[in-house]
């Protein structure tokens, strides 16, 4: 075949695709029409048919406004836009997009819009425009100029997309945020409060130092809680953040104080247990333990496992370098009968051995079916 009969073939066999396009149900008439109305511009030959196939195609609202005429009309509108407004064609073509605008569209974005077509920029901003039905949806809209290879400016192109469920998940998520801010806020007041009781009634009765303890006890808990913040609304913590929170004040420089731990999210009320279990441990740690010399350590490591088929947080505490360990006597000193206590009550267990390294504690919480899960 001669190079002229392979184009006609070519030029025939577009031909037939074109038509097979504008056969199809969910084909849109209106960029072809829009070609045919404007020979003169860029739209002809294969940049043409790639502008009406795309036009017609896309899901996006896009319009073209005239800059040369008066008040810049939209001169062309493909079918998403007229989805989204709800307006047929006839009362789209020849108007200001302006007429989407009604009451509650904020002004100052409809300035920023001025502005930018004034001065010929790309801006993008997001406008509450509403409906031929008088529905509102939030418009997140890019305008653009479009200019001919000789740098004129032809047309303003602009695009439509429906931000209306995005903006209101994005609400969503703000409230529950402000949500948990002031609960965080509440929690902090109420453990100061509680803390301040302490202090006045020890001194009152001449007991100090056991309100000190108490106090101590009190600050460990609200660390604990504290990191809840963001997870206020899901019901649940990550226990990580939780441990650190609580062993912050112990922590006495690099390699005192080591976490291995897998990111884990654990009930809320895991938290009273483990908080006051690590707080314990820590004082203790400081007083005769690791932490009372100078090479010693301490690694936390946690957690999920399943502990007679029921799902369980497990918290290792490793101590390390410390003195010489042994066995302390019988009488277990009050903190440690309050986390036995504690973590019995939420239906975990906890386990001490006396190992030549140093203390390791094993205390297990269960994620299902305990008193704080
Ligand atoms: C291409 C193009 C698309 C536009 N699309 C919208 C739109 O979807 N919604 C809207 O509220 N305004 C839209 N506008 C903005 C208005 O047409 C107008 O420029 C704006 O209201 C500022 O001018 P005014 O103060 O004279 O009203 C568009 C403008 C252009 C040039």
């Amino acid at each position: 075949m001669s190079d002229g009969a392979d184009h006609d073939e070519r030029k025939r066999q577009l031909e037939r695709e074109r038509q097979a396009f504008r056969a199809s149900p969910s084909y849109d008439p209106s960029p072809a029409k829009f070609r045919e109305q404007h020979p003169e511009d860029q739209f002809t030959g294969s940049s043409g048919v790639l502008f009406e196939q795309a036009m017609a195609q896309t899901r996006m609202a896009i319009c073209l406004c005239d800059p040369h005429l008066e008040d810049m009309p939209i001169v062309f509108a493909n079918r998403a836009f007229r989805e989204l407004t709800g307006y047929p064609e006839d009362e789209i073509i020849g108007r200001n997009c302006r007429f989407l605008q009604g009451p509650e569209t904020d002004r100052s974005q409809v300035a920023k819009l001025r502005n930018a077509i004034r001065e010929e920029d790309v801006t993008v901003v997001e406008l509450l425009n509403y409906r031929r039905d008088g529905s509102t949806f939030w418009n997140a809209l890019h305008v653009g100029p479009i200019y001919n290879e000789r740098g004129q400016l032809l047309y303003f192109f602009g695009s439509q997309w429906d931000v209306s469920d995005v903006r209101a998940a994005r609400a969503e998520e703000l409230y529950a945020r402000d949500m948990a801010r002031e609960l965080s806020h509440r929690m902090k007041n109420m453990f100061s409060v509680i803390s301040g009781i302490v202090n006045i009634t020890g001194r009152m009765r001449g007991v100090e130092s056991e309100a000190q303890e108490i106090n101590e006890r009190v600050q460990a808990l609200g660390r604990a809680y504290e990191t809840t913040l963001d997870e206020a609304s899901s019901g649940t913590i990550e226990v990580g953040q939780s441990i650190r929170a609580v062993l912050e004040p112990y922590d006495l420089g690099p390699w005192k104080l080591n976490f291995r731990g897998d990111p884990l999210k654990v009930p809320y009320g895991v938290v009273s247990g483990l908080g006051l279990t690590l707080h314990e441990l820590a004082a203790n740690a400081t007083n005769y333990g690791a932490w009372s010399s100078e090479d010693g350590e301490v690694c936390v490591d946690w957690a999920e496992k399943t502990r007679d088929g029921r799902r369980v947080l497990e918290v290792v505490w490793a101590e390390m370098g410390g003195p010489a360990v042994s066995e302390p006597p019988s009488e277990k000193g009050s903190g440690n009968a309050i986390i036995d206590r504690m973590v019995r009550y939420g239906g975990g267990n906890i386990e001490r051995e006396w190992l030549e390294q140093g203390l390791r504690v094993c205390a297990t919480y269960p994620l299902e079916n305990g008193s704080f899960s």
